[in-house]
């Protein structure tokens, strides 16, 4: 039976890695979600197997854990809104952190219990090291992301009031979080010269709990999605840990493959923000989640006006953003692309930017649910050139990511590589009114000469743009 248990767990891993492979491409990903899910189910019977094997099964609370656990997550996923996605994401790496450092608590509590199971030499040094780091990375990721996540929703609703999520974050707060990080790493080295010690445990999770919040506190503005990806790995990071407690090998390489690929993903967004890590986490930049006053005003077009502008354009590229999301007129979009082809002949394609949206693909998942070809949605890198040369760009929705104030190096978009849609011939964009983006900042292509507004629901104008095209 114990090969068995082993075949079990090495077929889990073999999907979970098939499956993140085939996640590299929108085509496949749907597939490699697939691979994933259900690798995750062969892990889940084969634990269940060895514990009947070990004779340690308590079935019911195995079956209550798995109906509960099932009814949750099935309810969270189907009421979840596609922009509210970035919030439940933070909300599950926590609840991933935490489930692995309960699982570290209860061995430590094991030896707590009865002194005789206590392991010694190296074993001991390895399970009370994986055991603090374990409730270190996870306690602290719960806190931190359950801060994040208010964070991401903008605040939180007491009796009725929303109170707004605060972001604070002195310079002193740093050397703070490197005085309670050093202390945690006392008293893991103190643990192990007394494991029976209850103390230590509990003084780790509290310290591991504040720095979550000290750590994501100061952090706001256009860093979230960084802080949750890197959250994100942290909790893969600490089932590891874990793995190592219980000497489970499915959860060592499911929790490396989750800090890894998190990691990754990390670095990938630090990029296209132009920030770097250490920035994101210690400076305090942008954060104050202040939004800048607008203090010009800028005359709206309307549909006819700018369907005759388009009349005839040889190419368009259209550049999509979270307002897109939230008025889902991805369809339309898709629609209008269409009749500009068949039409005038028009080149269509779509700029994406690699934070547009509010998670990482958000605009790349829309696009594909209305079947725009992938080969049209162009990576912000490759197409920024082609803006010069291009008649129209149409921005829907999308304001932080083609604010030239980018490219001025100060304030909370500093650095961040933008799509170039004010090199267009003439820009053409659709929001509901001269309002800030996340970042907070105004932008400077909505006043420019030919820059024509649309103001009005993403969904409600493209459908009007649509009859008006019609029209011609
Ligand atoms: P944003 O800068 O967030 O701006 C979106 C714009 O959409 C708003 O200015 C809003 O203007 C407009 N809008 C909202 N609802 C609309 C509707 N129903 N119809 C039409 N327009 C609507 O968008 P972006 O350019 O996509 O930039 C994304 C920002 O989010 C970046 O700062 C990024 O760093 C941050 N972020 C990204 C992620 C990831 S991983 N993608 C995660 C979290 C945060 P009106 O109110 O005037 O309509």
């Amino acid at each position: 039976m114990e090969d068995w248990i082993a075949v079990g767990y090495l077929i889990s891993a073999a999907l979970f890695i098939f499956g993140l492979k085939k996640l590299g491409h929108p085509k496949t990903a749907p597939f490699g979600n697939q691979l994933g899910a259900t690798g995750m189910l062969v892990a889940v019977l084969t634990t269940v197997l060895s514990m009947q094997v070990a004779g340690n099964a308590n079935w019911e609370l195995i079956i209550a854990g798995l109906i509960l656990g099932s009814l949750i997550g099935y309810w969270m996923a189907v009421k979840v809104e596609m922009t509210g996605m970035p919030e439940l994401v933070a909300l599950f790496n926590g609840f991933g952190g935490a489930a692995s450092a309960l699982v570290a608590l209860s061995e430590i509590q094991k030896f707590i219990a009865d002194s005789t199971t206590v392991p010694e030499g190296l074993e001991l040094t390895v399970t009370m090291v994986a055991a603090g780091l374990s409730a270190l990375v996870g306690w602290m990721t719960l806190t931190g992301s359950m801060l994040a996540m208010y964070k991401l929703k903008g605040g939180i609703e007491v009796f009725g009031k929303w109170i707004k999520t605060p972001t604070w974050g002195p310079t002193w707060l740093n050397p703070v979080k490197i005085l309670l990080f050093l202390g945690v790493i006392a008293l893991i080295i103190a643990s192990i010269e007394d494991p029976t010690n209850e103390q230590y445990l509990w003084a780790i999770i509290g310290i591991s709990c504040v720095l979550g919040i000290i750590l994501v506190l100061p952090i706001g503005g256009a860093d979230m999605p960084v802080v949750v990806s890197l959250l994100n790995s942290l909790s893969g990071i600490a089932a590891a840990f874990t793995g190592f407690i219980i000497g489970n090998s499915v959860l060592i390489i499911a929790g490396s493959l989750v800090g890894a690929s998190g990691l990754i993903l990390t670095f990938i967004m630090c990029k296209a923000m132009n920030r770097r890590l250490i920035d994101v986490l210690f400076k305090s930049f942008g954060g104050d989640g202040e939004k800048q006053s607008l203090t010009r005003t800028k005359v709206g077009s309307d549909a006819d006006e700018v369907a005759m502008m388009l009349d005839g354009a040889q190419k368009v590229i259209i550049v999509p953003g979270y307002g897109m999301a939230v008025s889902q007129c991805q369809h339309q979009v898709k629609e209008f692309a269409d009749l500009m082809k068949e039409k005038f002949d028009t080149e269509i394609k779509y700029a994406i930017h690699p934070v547009a949206g509010r998670m990482p693909g958000h605009m790349n998942v829309l696009l594909a649910e209305a079947n725009v070809p992938y080969e049209q949605l162009i990576e912000m890198d490759e197409i920024n050139s082609e803006f010069p040369d291009c008649d129209v760009a149409l921005v829907i929705g999308a304001n932080d990511t083609t604010n030239p104030a980018a490219r001025s190096g100060e304030g909370p978009l500093a650095g961040m590589p933008i799509i170039d849609a004010d090199a267009a011939r003439t820009v053409v964009i659709i929001k509901r009114s001269l309002s800030v983006g996340y970042a907070g900042v105004d932008n400077d292509l909505f006043y420019m000469d030919k820059t024509m507004m649309l103001f009005g629901d993403g969904k409600a104008m493209m459908a009007g743009l649509n009859t008006a095209v019609k029209e011609i």
